[in-house]
């Protein structure tokens, strides 16, 4: 008699217990009936590649994969998707049956689900996205920016040596502008995109003067944590559209929870609070 394996999944990452992917992949296993597991894993630099070549012998069917190890994840995958190697970083590893693993980048494909949800009425082609940073989140948003075809992403990061870099990367349809100017290109915006860590709960706050906001701006935090954030609420005072960043979070995991479990996952209220439990 064989007998059907239970799937496994992961994220792998260090620290893990923050992680609110648990919470969320074993919402969506509950509610679809699915026999699987998914298990929050604290593995270090050292150990990464042996712990990713074994889960495969274990039952796992793939992994996430967060800090500090999206980068250096990929450099075990035989496969990578062309998007996660345009942002050079992998946050979903799959497992095949081949026994080969495929690296892919969700994040992009999370920002831009979460975008057109919470303003169904922004147009990639009305205007300039300003992106505030141009760390690894920023460089899977402009990404996605430039995949939706918006023409000019104004970037602008503390460290402006790091901007040009993505400038380099990404090509025309980015400038760069001076971190201390960033106040001053929110007047023409379509869209203004927060990458930072600034206004994460125990971070400085994000002090980009903010009165050039203009009403129907479209303005999202990629922090989650607190959901309204400091410019979300100067923002939403502002009349912008805003869209807070828990729902990148949740789309981010749609594409990997399908391939791993077999079932396309619904997005909705019950599964944000899952994952704000
Ligand atoms: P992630 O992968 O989440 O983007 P990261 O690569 O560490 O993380 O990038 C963090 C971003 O937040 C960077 O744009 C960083 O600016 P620098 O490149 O100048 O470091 C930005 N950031 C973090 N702390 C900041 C602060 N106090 N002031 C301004 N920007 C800050």
């Amino acid at each position: 008699m064989t007998e059907t394996r239970i799937p496994l999944a992961g994220v792998i990452g260090s620290p893990i217990a923050h992680s609110r992917s648990p919470q969320l992949h074993r919402h969506w296993l509950g509610t679809y009936g699915i026999r699987g597991f998914y298990i929050p894993m604290d593995v270090t630099r050292d150990n990464l590649e042996r712990v990713v070549r074994s889960l495969p012998l274990m039952g796992f069917v793939g992994v996430n994969v967060t800090v500090p190890h999206k980068e250096d994840a990929m450099d075990i995958a035989d496969k990578i998707t062309d998007r996660a190697t345009l942002i050079g970083a992998t946050n979903t590893l799959v497992f095949r049956e081949d026994g080969t693993i495929h690296a892919d980048n969700t994040d992009g494909y999370g920002f831009l689900e979460n975008l057109r949800n919470g303003a169904p009425t922004w147009d990639p082609q009305a205007g300039p996205a300003v992106v505030l940073g141009a760390g690894g989140a920023a460089r899977a948003v402009i990404a996605a920016l430039s995949d939706a075809g918006v023409r000019e992403i104004i970037l602008t990061n503390r460290t402006r040596a790091r901007a040009e870099r993505l400038r380099d990367d990404f090509g025309q349809r980015v400038r760069v502008v001076d971190w201390v100017q960033a106040g001053n290109v929110l007047e023409d915006a379509a869209l203004v995109v927060n990458t930072t860590s600034l206004g994460m709960s125990g971070q400085p706050d994000l002090r980009v003067p903010l009165d050039g906001l203009q009403k129907g701006t479209v303005v999202t935090d990629l922090v989650y944590s607190p959901l309204r954030t400091r410019l979300l609420t100067v923002a939403e005072q502002a009349g912008c559209i805003t869209v807070d960043g828990l729902g990148m979070l949740l789309h981010q995991a749609v594409p990997a929870f399908e391939r791993w479990f077999g079932h396309r996952p619904t997005v909705d209220e019950a599964t944000r609070e899952a994952a704000l439990r």
